[in-house]
């Protein structure tokens, strides 16, 4: 496995992909890696004959410094669950080899994608991850790269981005790898204590009752119907959105809807957890 330290040496080897008629596929990621990332590593693998993962805790995209602190860093650990999954490369780039001088997001139009549930609350977030990615898929011209739907706004961001800087990079969302109990896939699990675990359990359940009620309900009925799940919960629901999963504009009503999700963030011992679920 090659261990990637700048852009220099990632042109380099994206162009020795090029060289070997390798496709190459992308999974960034912000390390801390668990079986989400090693799930889009293996679709990445199964997709392409190069798999390049990258590990960067993107400081842009982070609006709250003590987050950004406390995002957890097991580099030492990642790079040995990636070498035993047989990945081809993995770039660990400085902040200064992404944003040299200026550590700052660029003013990208996100189409208004931004604009509710994560990015309410979250000022500035999508703006850094959208300027991290075009950097990254800027410098390593992937063919693929993977993103966990987890984060469904931002795949959303991710596929406007690319499409609106044609960028020639087809994205790829893969399905929310979860516990044998439901709970979804996150770096920031780590920070619950085992009661913490089972507490969390409370935001699968409700949106698991979401999906199968979606069709009983108008969207702000069931949105209260899954608040109700918190009411005795020691979680902290921060917001509960129904929204059309290619505008992410909110829904009050079903008509004239493909595609529909139904989005949540909550705090669980003070750990930030968010998720989601296609309702149709
Ligand atoms: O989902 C993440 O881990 C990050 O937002 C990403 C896509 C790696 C960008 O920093």
């Amino acid at each position: 496995m090659q261990i990637i330290k700048d852009a220099q040496q990632a042109r380099a080897f994206r162009a020795a992909c090029t060289r070997a008629g390798q496709k190459l596929g992308f999974v960034p990621t912000m390390g801390a890696l668990h079986e989400a990332h090693l799930a889009l590593a293996k679709q990445s693998q199964r997709d392409n004959e190069a798999t390049l993962v990258s590990i960067f805790v993107n400081p842009t995209q982070f609006n709250n410094p003590e987050d950004l602190e406390k995002y957890p860093r097991r580099v030492e650990s990642d790079l040995e669950g990636l070498e035993k999954a047989g990945v081809d490369a993995v770039y660990l780039p400085s902040v200064d080899d992404i944003y040299g001088q200026q550590v700052e997001s660029e003013p990208l139009d996100l189409a208004g994608l931004d604009r509710g549930m994560e990015g309410t609350y979250r000022p500035g977030h999508f703006p850094g991850v959208a300027t991290v990615i075009k950097r990254f898929f800027e410098i390593l011209q992937p063919d693929r790269a993977y993103f966990g739907e987890k984060d469904y706004q931002q795949l959303r961001v991710v596929q406007h981005v690319t499409q609106q800087h044609q960028l020639g990079v087809e994205v790829i969302g893969c399905e929310t790898v979860r516990t044998a109990q439901g709970l979804a896939m996150s770096s920031r699990n780590y920070r619950l204590s085992k009661q913490g675990w089972q507490d969390a359990l409370i935001i699968p359940r409700a949106l698991e009752w979401a999906r199968q009620n979606h069709a009983l309900h108008a969207p702000p009925r069931l949105k209260e119907g899954v608040k109700n799940f918190f009411t005795e919960s020691p979680l902290n629901l921060e917001y509960v959105e129904i929204a059309d999963a290619e505008t992410m504009r909110p829904l009050q009503h079903w008509t004239a809807v493909a595609h529909a999700r139904i989005f949540l963030a909550a705090f669980c011992e003070g750990v930030r957890l968010i998720d989601n679920q296609k309702l149709f």
